[in-house]
């Protein structure tokens, strides 16, 4: 089938080349001229494990074209795919400017009964709205319809290619027809339902798996104080298939583009609907706290019991710059805000690395894929090229990225160059005992 995709950001390069790898004939477009003239090269602006074959292969196979002509884009097209960004608002809405910016720019070029679909994330009605406005400006018959993605970063291909679901939400049966022969090669269950089903699917699997990790976040932290091990707690609950393992790792909490942007945009569409979300509001304030209640363990650990704890500050958390670590040198491995990725977007790391500075402290940093992204926003860091020159002299390593590199690393080789023995695990990724066989004081979330 012929398909448009508009928008080559994560979900609309990757559903783009993952669809032309199908059997498609897929046209990108973008606004961004240079985005788009690297992309005809085969260049592809993000760090994403496969995307570039997948994508050289739609280019040499001419299943894939990108553009920036919306037009030429969606001229015989079957199919349009909306996966522009749905940034959030100040007041938490997802900010639909470029969605309906997208709609402005395919109207007036659609062929008669094609299906537009949103990718993006939207709140629940948006594509009700699409519609109505679709049936105002453009003569021809436009199906519209809703498919979220549910791809993680870092495994965007597999996600793509092996879904454990699909979901279409539509309100023609031609519509539903259509886009299921866009997908007739994916061996997975289809979830035909209403738009705004699917719309809420996105919203609610999205805010169901950050209240998992806020959950096994606060058992963490209860844990600390009853002396049990959250890692076991997590194993021996994961094993119920009510509750299931996935995303019961505790930790300094969630980042990323999604999850923040998601819940607090669910909030948001309850709020309008009438339905105080007590429960994910919970979750957002315990995710918020997570990070910084670890950073007072950090202050704790290298300033005297008596040294003032910093005043509240950013997020709600540790903040207020009290310079608490003064004369210190503090190792942050770790700046995209998951493993498997570039991405340091909502990046605890980065928001680490930036109150540490404003606290005083020398500050060294480490990412396997995050360093060019990271510059974009750090200042006044040493950006090091290894784990080792990192924490060369440390007074404290703190890991805040699930990096295997940093799981695999070996510290009996760095022991003895640390300033202070202390190590900071966000991820729980080290083995406290063998920290310990090294003399190194070991922090971790929950142990
Ligand atoms: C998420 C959803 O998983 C995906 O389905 C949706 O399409 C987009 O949003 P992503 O944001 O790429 O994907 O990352 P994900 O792997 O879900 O991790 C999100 C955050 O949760 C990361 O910061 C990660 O470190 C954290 N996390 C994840 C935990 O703290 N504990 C866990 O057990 C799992």
């Amino acid at each position: 089938m012929k398909i448009s995709i508009v928008g080559t950001g994560y979900v609309g390069l990757v559903t783009g080349a993952c669809l032309a790898s199908r059997g498609h004939q897929v046209s990108c477009v973008d606004i961004d001229q240079a985005k788009i003239d690297n992309l005809k090269r085969g260049e592809i602006p993000i760090f994403e494990p496969g995307l570039n074959e997948v994508v050289k292969e739609g280019i040499n196979r001419g299943a894939l074209t990108f553009t920036t002509s919306a037009k030429d884009s969606v001229a015989n097209a079957q199919v349009v795919f909306l996966a522009v960004g749905t940034p959030p608002a100040e007041d938490g809405s997802a900010d639909l400017k470029y969605v309906f910016q997208a709609v402005e720019d395919i109207s007036p070029h659609l062929p008669n009964e094609c299906v537009v679909v949103s990718k993006s994330t939207v709140p629940v009605g948006t594509n009700r709205k699409i519609s109505e406005k679709f049936k105002l400006e453009s003569e021809k018959t436009v199906f519209v319809a809703s498919n979220p993605e549910f791809l993680r970063e870092g495994k965007a291909i597999d996600d793509f290619m092996n879904p454990d679901r699909i979901v279409l939400g539509v309100d023609e049966p031609k519509a539903g027809l259509i886009l299921k022969e866009v997908y007739k090669d994916f061996d997975c269950p289809i979830v035909e339902t209403s738009i705004e089903s699917a719309e809420m699917i996105k919203y609610a699997s999205n805010a169901f798996l950050a209240t998992k990790i806020s959950f096994i976040n606060e058992i963490a932290n209860i844990c600390e104080g009853v002396d049990a091990n959250v890692k076991d707690v997590s194993k021996g609950m994961g094993l119920d298939p009510r509750i299931g393992e996935a995303f019961l790792s505790a930790g300094i909490g969630y980042g990323g583009s999604c999850f923040p942007k998601d819940v607090r945009a669910l909030d948001q569409i309850a709020g309008l609907n009438g339905y105080d979300f007590k429960l994910l509001k919970s979750v957002i304030q315990v995710n918020n706290d997570q990070r910084w209640r670890f950073y007072k363990k950090i202050e704790g650990t290298l300033n005297p019991p008596h040294f003032p704890a910093s005043p509240a500050g950013r997020q709600g958390g540790a903040g207020g710059g009290c310079r608490s670590f003064e004369g210190k040198k503090i190792a942050v491995l770790g700046l995209a805000f998951k493993a498997g990725t570039d991405d340091i977007r909502e990046s605890i790391g980065i928001d680490f690395a930036l109150k540490l500075i404003e606290d005083g402290s020398q500050v060294s940093v480490y990412d396997p894929q995050a360093m060019d992204n990271a510059r974009e926003v750090l200042d006044g860091v040493e950006f090091c090229n290894s784990i080792e020159e990192a924490v060369d002299g440390s007074d404290a390593i703190v890991i805040t990225t699930e990096w295997q590199e940093f799981r695999d690393f070996d510290f009996s080789k760095i022991a003895d160059r640390l300033k202070q023995k202390n190590i900071f695990d966000g991820r729980n990724l080290s083995d406290p005992d063998c920290m310990q066989s090294l003399g190194i004081k070991y922090f971790g979330v929950g142990l």
